[in-house]
């Protein structure tokens, strides 16, 4: 009998996506379409590990479950691990994700968010197929000879750096942790953070939610950027605080925003809410401004992207089965860089 995979947030196209890539693997899935939390994780009782997504809950109550339960891992079908709680996984359960399934597919739809928003196409599409074809308030600006700032050049920012660099745009880029790849590149230079705030004409956010980066755009950040200035978040949500967001609309301070992310996004995003109220006035306010586009964290929405993470996220759980050196596993004690040496896993 393959090992037992206990699925969570199961969505019908994970379901097809896991079931089409599981050959040759054999796991078997339970799929719960709840989220996992504290209340949920009980579910994994007779499973051998979990598969959990962008807003499940690794938390220590969590955890303690998973681990009462014998359940050795928790496969991320995700990159980012925000959600998961480190220090109470450590020892207990081993902890794998997809650190890369298609950063083309994130940067392109950030880059899509960015022309919408410019060009206002998402305004035209209404106004057309009400018979309105007038081009009042729908101006733009050329993006060719602007200024965008890219907070975050890893395997997302590289790509969006190279698009935008193509656009004919100046690109400012921040990152403790510098590439070399763009230092011939004409039209690219790295500066500090606040000459990006102050310099951008469209800012875009492509690093991972840290203590250090958790609201790093904030009133006081904002107030330093240029009037006007488009910022694309497809990040995570909480890179932003949303009140100061929606002031700095408010003031027009901030020209328009693209959202793929947002910071209480677990209770709305992925989820058909069309027959119910909204009940966050955040989002409620958010979605009444024409310059912001919300998009309900699609980035990694593609083809590509679904396969790709089906097949690692297998290949992963398989090689922790098998005993093997998991190559994609992430601990406390990496902070997302792994040290552990080549064939040494992380407990
Ligand atoms: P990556 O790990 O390849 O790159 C992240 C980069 O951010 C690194 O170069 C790192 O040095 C840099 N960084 C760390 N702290 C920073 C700081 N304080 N300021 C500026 N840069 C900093 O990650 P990748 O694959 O490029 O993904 C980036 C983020 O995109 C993920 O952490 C995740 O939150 C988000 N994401 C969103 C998706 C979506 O569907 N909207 C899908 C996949 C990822």
């Amino acid at each position: 009998m393959g090992k037992r995979i206990a699925f969570f947030d199961t969505k019908p196209y994970d379901k097809r996506s896991f079931e089409e890539n599981n050959e040759g693997f054999g796991f078997e899935f339970g799929f719960f379409e709840t989220h996992l939390e504290s209340s949920t994780a009980s579910l994994c009782e007779g499973f051998d590990g979990v598969c959990a997504f962008v807003n499940d809950t690794v938390d220590a109550e969590v955890i303690e479950t998973l681990s009462r339960h014998k359940i050795g891992v928790v496969a991320l079908r995700c990159a980012g691990y925000n959600n998961v709680d480190f220090q109470a996984a450590y020892g207990k359960v081993h902890v794998v994700r997809v650190p890369a399934y298609s950063p083309h597919a994130v940067a392109e739809h950030s880059v899509a968010l960015m022309l919408s928003l410019n060009r206002k196409t998402h305004k035209a599409y209404q106004r057309t197929r009400e018979g309105n074809f007038s081009i009042n308030g729908l101006m733009g600006f050329d993006m060719h000879g602007r200024t965008a700032g890219v907070v975050g050049t890893g395997k997302i920012g590289q790509c969006m750096v190279s698009i935008l660099l193509g656009f004919g745009l100046e690109v400012l880029a921040y990152d403790p942790n510098p590439t070399d790849i763009f230092d011939d590149a004409a039209g690219f230079r790295y500066c500090s953070l606040d000459e990006l705030y102050a310099e951008s004409d469209i800012i875009s956010l492509h690093c991972p939610l840290t203590p250090d980066t958790t609201r790093m755009i904030d009133r006081e950040t904002i107030s330093n950027m240029k009037p006007g200035v488009m910022i694309i978040n497809t990040g995570r949500g909480k890179l932003i605080d949303t009140d100061a967001l929606i002031a700095g609309l408010k003031s027009g301070k901030i020209g328009s925003a693209g959202l793929d992310v947002y910071e209480e996004e677990s209770e709305y995003f992925f989820e058909d809410k069309s027959a119910e109220l909204i009940n966050d006035d955040t989002l409620a306010r958010l979605l009444t401004f024409h310059n912001v586009l919300v998009t309900s964290h699609q980035g990694f929405f593609t083809a590509e992207a679904i396969k790709n993470i089906a097949q690692t996220t297998l290949g992963n759980l398989k090689t922790f089965f098998d005993g093997g050196f998991i190559e994609n596993e992430i601990c406390y004690r990496c902070d997302g860089i792994c040290r552990k040496k080549k064939g040494e896993n992380c407990f």
